[in-house]
């Protein structure tokens, strides 16, 4: 079995589909009847011309190709993870079932119903390009907060030894990251180039008006609450210059997003799947969603741009660029919208 085997077997697959896409068309035609649309509601009546055999099986034929093709495509890593957590699908279903979300959707017919909708009626919380890194001065200090081992900040002073960074986290894990940067670039952190240093992010930022603070896969892990008091505390600690570089899944809605952030420079989707796919990518994203599933048990969440925006007004950051990525991390570019938080009281600044 070589590559072009592979490609066949898709070419076969895709040919599979639309032969059966024909057949149910000259039938639909031949029978005067309408073949039932995603988007309408279900009703007997309107299911009645899909539930013909000759239907059923074109439709099972539909099925399995597609479903064959998807896996054929898809990186396998992605597809043991969305198949480990389709427990999250039952979850999710049995909360909606116990919220009546389908009894209050369905007087909304095919108009649908905004979730903060939805949740006034069940009472359910309804919360439940790349950074041009080149262009920083020399000796610009990176603060990558939650670095990890620092693997980002790595690949950054790798590429650009303008730059020094600091890298904070707990003590536990900066002793990882001491043997991690020992062996891929020891001279940093013989030279101060790198610093480690151990600090906790919901206390008060030890690094004052540093060029960036990073980070990355750090706000997903945390409820809007937390992540706004982590925000703060970065904002405090930052000059005029400081810009803060988000890096995270940004969550797509299913519906074009223009009306809500097309005013964020790199928000609006430049280039959206082909129509009848959806905006988000359908089923090709679904890891994403059911990972935030898994986050949301634990108090975590991702975000969408909208809930980004909302925790950095709320913690006195103004997006300033959006580069974002369907398949991967996007990053969000902030600064400070004051130099002190809008609606950061002294009491507030006292307990923080
Ligand atoms: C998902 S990892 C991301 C690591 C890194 N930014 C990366 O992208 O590889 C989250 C990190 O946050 C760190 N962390 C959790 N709570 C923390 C706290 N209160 N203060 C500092 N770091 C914390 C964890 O130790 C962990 O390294």
């Amino acid at each position: 079995m070589n590559t072009q085997d592979a490609v066949k077997d898709l070419r076969a697959l895709s040919r599979l589909i639309n032969t059966s896409i024909d057949q149910i068309e000259n039938e639909m035609l031949s029978r005067g009847q309408t073949y039932p649309l995603l988007s309408e509601p279900y009703s007997p009546e309107t299911e009645e011309p899909r539930m013909a055999p000759d239907i059923l099986a074109a439709g099972s034929i539909i099925t399995a190709a597609a479903a064959q093709l998807i896996a054929s495509v898809s990186i396998p890593v992605v597809s043991a993870l969305v198949t480990s957590l389709q427990y999250e699908v039952s979850s999710s279903l049995r909360a909606a079932i116990q919220a009546h979300v389908p009894e209050i959707l369905r007087e909304f017919g095919n108009k649908g119903l905004h979730v903060r909708d939805i949740a006034a009626h069940t009472k359910v919380d309804p919360s439940r390009l790349g950074f041009n890194w080149e262009t920083l001065p020399p000796q610009s200090t990176v603060v990558d907060v939650g670095s990890g081992i620092g693997s980002m900040s790595l690949e950054l002073a790798e590429a650009f030894p303008h730059l020094n960074f600091v890298l904070q986290d707990t003590p536990a894990t900066l002793a990882n990251a001491m043997n991690f940067w020992s062996m891929e670039l020891p001279e940093a952190i013989n030279t101060d180039r790198v610093v480690l240093q151990a600090h906790d992010f919901f206390e008060a930022q030890p690094v004052k008006q540093p060029s960036v603070f990073l980070m990355r896969m750090i706000l997903h892990d945390w409820s809007d609450d937390k992540a706004v008091n982590i925000l703060r505390h970065l904002c405090v600690a930052a000059g005029p210059e400081t810009q803060l570089v988000i890096v995270d899944k940004i969550l797509s809605y299913a519906c074009t997003e223009d009306s809500f952030v097309g005013d964020i420079p790199g928000a609006v989707v430049e280039r959206l799947p082909p129509s009848p796919l959806l905006p988000n990518f359908g089923y090709a994203a679904v890891s994403w969603y059911l990972a935030d599933l898994m986050l949301n048990c634990h108090n975590g969440t991702e975000r969408t741009l909208v809930q980004f925006r909302q925790i950095l007004e709320d913690s006195g950051w103004k997006i300033t660029n959006v580069h974002r990525s369907e398949d991967n991390f996007s990053k969000i570019t902030a600064a400070p919208a004051h130099l002190v938080p809008r609606n950061l009281t002294s009491e507030l600044l006292a307990k923080l």
